[in-house]
């Protein structure tokens, strides 16, 4: 049985162990809640792995170690021979019938790799263990502990030093065969061994004599730490590590609709968790009234297909743009409808739709927070305008102090909140809400003043003002 982890936003694993239960010759195996992501094995098909929706990536289990020294020196020799101690022949199993999957894709230049995948399945085999290069990848967080003795690239390069002295393996940060990934929460380590590469990876049909490949490297930003023991240091001590982009490296990048985004778009996985919670069904009129680049609308459609009705809308030209690219991108799967305005004034008629779910504005990347507490409570009355009463839900995610106040105390007689957790996304703890529509009847719909910050988008010519606020 294959071993693998799957990984998802922090949060919502349930999702994931929901469609985990359901794959053929799996079991879950339970025991690592720190991480956002759970572990298992399976005899499925790689192409059943493959589609996964509600994992981020998934990647080949290596090793899984509680109780790090967090002292420098202790921690650093502790990472080292635990990497010098790892069995490598089942994952290089598992790794090769990816990779063969994936460069079959390219040379038969099949647009979608699943396909390929159709039909090999995961078997208990190992491989031999070649020569080739790799580089790891050192990411580190502290969520209850105060500080680690050691950083990121002192974890990556300890990491390195194990495996170069296991396997003699050079560690190439540009141009590697197999790339590992440590990841330290606070004081538990977890290897993995990456299965999808972004375009900079090695030809590792032939590794013993692969050459080198040219291949562009994009300036993406990250705050990972890609290091392989003494050489990476060396690379790095000569500058700045060009580092590609894992942008396409990732299983969700794969969907139809994934064209076009926005620089607050949601990941395509975590739109799929928080879909499970909406209980969506046949005949549904799905909206996100601040829909970015179209995620939450496309994923349903993308899922789901024509048996519901997809809706987006956003008052930023560049979104409404992206989000047109996705859906056309996406229209095979299912219809889904993109619109330009204000979810402060949404042109719906009252109790038109059945599921709301929506990320509302949170961070830095997206308005300040002294908007947000002023937008939020109004979209929060048009989702109880437009929601039809006794059947609609909504699941709500926002980082706004007021929005729990909102739903349960100023729209008491219209919302009942289900559930309320936390998603932890890139670095942000975001508040996840599931409200019910009860039955009792909308207010009726007040005209709200544009908000200063809107009217100055509009002097500017990002905001378009609705030419009604309700079509009743
Ligand atoms: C967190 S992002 C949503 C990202 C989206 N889920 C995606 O995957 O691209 C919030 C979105 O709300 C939009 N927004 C902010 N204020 C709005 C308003 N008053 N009306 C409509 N959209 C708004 C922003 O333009 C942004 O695209």
């Amino acid at each position: 049985m294959a071993h693998y982890w799957a990984s998802c936003a922090g949060g919502l694993q349930f999702a994931l162990v929901k469609e985990l239960e359901n794959l053929e010759g799996t079991s879950i195996i339970p025991g690592i809640d720190t991480y956002g992501g759970v572990q298992f094995r399976t005899t499925s098909p790689l192409q059943k792995v493959a589609e996964l929706r509600s994992a981020d990536n998934v990647y080949a289990f290596l090793s899984h170690e509680k109780n790090i020294p967090v002292d420098k020196e202790v921690g650093v020799a502790f990472m080292q021979s635990l990497a010098s101690k790892i069995d490598w022949g089942p994952v290089m199993q598992l790794h090769k019938q990816w990779q063969e999957a994936e460069e079959t894709c390219s040379t038969s230049r099949t647009s979608d790799p699943l396909l390929t995948m159709n039909g090999i399945t995961n078997t208990d085999q190992t491989c031999e263990v070649t020569q080739m290069s790799f580089r790891v990848t050192g990411n580190r967080i502290c969520m209850n502990m105060k500080k680690h003795g050691y950083t990121s690239m002192d974890v990556a390069a300890a990491i390195g030093d194990g495996i170069h002295e296991l396997h003699g393996w050079p560690a190439d940060m540009r141009s590697y065969n197999v790339e590992v990934l440590a990841w330290i929460i606070d004081d538990e380590l977890l290897l993995l061994l990456a299965l999808i590469y972004s375009g900079n990876k090695k030809n590792t049909t032939n590794l013993q004599n692969s050459s080198k490949i040219d291949e562009p490297h994009s300036n993406h930003a990250s705050e990972e730490q890609e290091l392989g023991g003494e050489q990476a240091n060396l690379t790095k001590k000569k500058g700045r590590v060009d580092r590609p982009s894992r942008a396409d490296a990732q299983l969700y990048s794969r969907r139809p609709y994934r064209k076009a985004l926005v620089h607050t778009s949601l990941k395509p996985s975590t739109a799929y968790g928080i879909l499970q919670l909406a209980d969506v069904q046949p005949g549904d009129i799905v909206l996100d009234p601040m829909c970015g680049c179209g995620t939450i609308p496309l994923e349903a459609s993308d899922w789901l297909g024509s048996r519901i009705m997809g809706l987006g809308g956003d008052f930023i030209n560049t979104a409404i743009e992206a989000s047109r690219v996705n859906s056309v991108a996406g229209e095979s799967a299912g219809p889904c409808d993109i619109v330009q305005w204000d979810a402060s004034m949404l042109p719906l008629r009252t109790a038109s739709v059945d599921r709301v779910i929506c990320d509302m504005p949170f961070g830095n990347r997206c308005g300040n927070h002294k908007v947000r507490e002023v937008l939020c409570p109004r979209v929060v009355k048009q989702v109880v305008r437009v929601l039809r009463p006794g059947s609609g839900v909504a699941v709500l995610m926002a980082q706004s102090k007021t929005m729990k106040e909102e739903i349960v105390v100023n729209q008491k007689a219209y919302l009942s909140l289900q559930q309320h957790f936390y998603v932890h996304m890139e670095g942000l703890k975001v508040d996840v809400f599931v409200v019910h529509r009860t039955t009792e009847a909308a207010p009726t719909q007040q005209i709200v003043k544009p908000s200063k910050k809107m009217v100055k988008r509009k002097r500017d010519g990002q905001f378009i003002k609705p030419s009604s606020p309700e079509i009743a």
